[in-house]
């Protein structure tokens, strides 16, 4: 079957409308494109992908489940729990110190909420050193790697989408890797999927000659890790462990050893890491327990009751928010990627969708949503986990969690306050080594000085003032 036929079968005769229209060249061009993408997925297959999402919101939207808390034995708090944070640490830091640790980045969102025209780890949150999210990510791989000693090395797997790719790649070269080896450094993108009208029925024209397409979701990552055979890779390095973050999070302690120790200890294929609700009805996802397997379930899916309830400590039952940082075997990879490739479903998104209207010929941008994006979700691999294999860590928010997602002065989540985070974080470090420093200020300290408070005890007795708001 030709191109043409094979959209027109899974009725999607409207992307041809304007065909007679267009030059020749032009044809070929739509044509070509549209080939490209079917030889991903098939335009039926793409069709009933979309119903599917369409009918399991549905599902959800009414579901009841038996919904629990995770069992001790795969849930520990680090919080007020100095003796487990350093046991774990160490036993981190030994694999570490085989160079067993890899790091995977996603940084393949195209950031629509904060509103920047470049990758979000480029943003620049308004430290008074003008640092990237990127750089202060590169730096404390970089101070882990000294910190670890024994030639550890930590390889960084970067998954880029076609929207960041090369803005990223980029921005690297710039800045001459943040001093990293470049050889350690892996970008790989994630797939890309057309995007449909709001029944979910016809796919759109970005431009006359070709589909909008869109990030498949963090849950791509899966995909692009076998794409790009990234497991061959991780073998050929010796990678056993896999600390997996997201690029918008300033405080994410990259290739955490406390949080590799934690697995290793456990023997969990697959960890999470979450920090505490803030209260009942904060709008996070949750780490739970769903008809006994592991998962992630929206705040909107469980019942006021259940979302109250508390524990015999008097904490929420249920408080385990999810922050998208998560632990894998390379085992578990090799075994489960083709399984989780093959069976994971697609989740819709409502979004404003610019589109190229090939009726009218005109380019048209929404101002509320007009088209459905078909996203995958990381989390949803979860449930394939056996409870024992499965460990949740809950980590301290101010020590290890604060998103940008949104634009500057919006209400939460922004530039302001991952600034602000980071720099109370580096200002209570300060004070622990023993400097003086006056209440109204804030230091920041460089991430390639120190990964979580070591090595500042230089500062002792040292006092800051509103000049000297950076240190090295
Ligand atoms: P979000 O889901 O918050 O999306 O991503 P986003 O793209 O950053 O922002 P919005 O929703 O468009 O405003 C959380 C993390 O998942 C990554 C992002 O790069 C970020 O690190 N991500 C998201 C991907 O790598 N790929 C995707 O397709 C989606």
């Amino acid at each position: 079957m030709g191109v043409c036929e094979q959209y027109k079968s899974a009725g999607q005769d409207q992307l041809f409308e304007h065909f007679e229209s267009l030059e020749k060249n032009e044809q070929q061009t739509l044509l070509d494109n549209l080939e490209k993408v079917a030889n991903r997925v098939s335009p039926e297959k793409l069709v009933s992908d979309c119903k599917k999402a369409i009918q399991l919101a549905e599902e959800n939207s009414k579901a009841g489940s038996h919904i629990q808390p995770l069992p001790s034995s795969s849930y520990e708090s680090i919080i007020d729990n100095p003796e487990a944070e350093t046991r774990y640490f160490n036993k981190g830091v030994e694999s570490l110190e085989r160079s067993e640790v890899g790091v995977i980045l996603l940084a393949g969102g195209q950031g629509t909420r904060l509103g920047s025209s470049a990758p979000k780890g480029c943003y620049d949150i308004g430290l008074p050193s003008g640092k990237s999210l990127f750089q202060i990510q590169a730096e404390r791989i970089y101070r882990l790697q000294k910190l670890v000693g024994k030639n550890c090395k930590i390889p960084w797997y970067i998954m880029t989408s076609e929207p960041t790719r090369n803005a990223t790649e980029q921005f690297f070269q710039e800045n001459n890797y943040f001093g990293l080896n470049h050889g350690d450094i892996t970008f790989f993108n994630q797939g890309t999927l057309p995007a449909f009208d709001l029944k979910g029925e016809k796919l759109l024209l970005g431009s006359p000659t070709s589909l909008v397409q869109s990030p498949d979701g963090n849950g791509g990552l899966y995909r692009a890790i076998k794409e790009n055979n990234l497991v061959d890779d991780f073998n050929k390095r010796g990678i056993k462990h896999l600390y997996m973050y997201c690029v918008d999070n300033v405080l994410s302690l990259v290739a955490d050893p406390t949080f590799i120790g934690y697995a290793i200890e456990h023997k969990f294929e697959l960890a999470t890491k979450a920090v505490r609700k803030r209260d009942a009805h904060e709008s996070v996802g949750l780490i739970a327990t769903k008809d006994k397997r592991p998962c992630v379930i929206e705040y909107s899916e469980i019942s006021k009751e259940l979302a109250e309830a508390t524990d015999n400590q008097g904490l929420l039952k249920l408080r385990a928010a999810n922050i998208v940082n998560h632990y894998y075997s390379v085992n578990l990879l090799e075994r489960e990627l083709d399984n989780w490739c093959d069976n994971m479903s697609y989740h819709i998104a409502k979004k404003k969708i610019p589109i190229y209207n090939n009726k009218t010929g005109e380019f048209e941008k929404p101002e509320t949503p007009n088209g459905i994006k078909l996203e995958q979700f990381i989390f949803d691999v979860f449930p394939t986990i056996p409870m024992e294999k499965f460990g949740c860590l809950e980590v301290q928010r101010s020590k290890e969690f604060s998103p940008l997602k949104n634009g500057p002065g919006s209400a939460n989540d922004n530039p302001e306050t991952s600034r602000t985070a980071y720099l109370k974080l580096g200002t209570s470090w300060l004070r622990s080594a023993g400097a003086v420093i006056d209440d109204n200020i804030l230091v920041e300290v460089s991430s390639a000085t120190t990964y979580k408070g070591e090595n500042l005890s230089q500062f002792k007795g040292y006092k800051f003032d509103k000049n000297n708001s950076y240190v090295e």
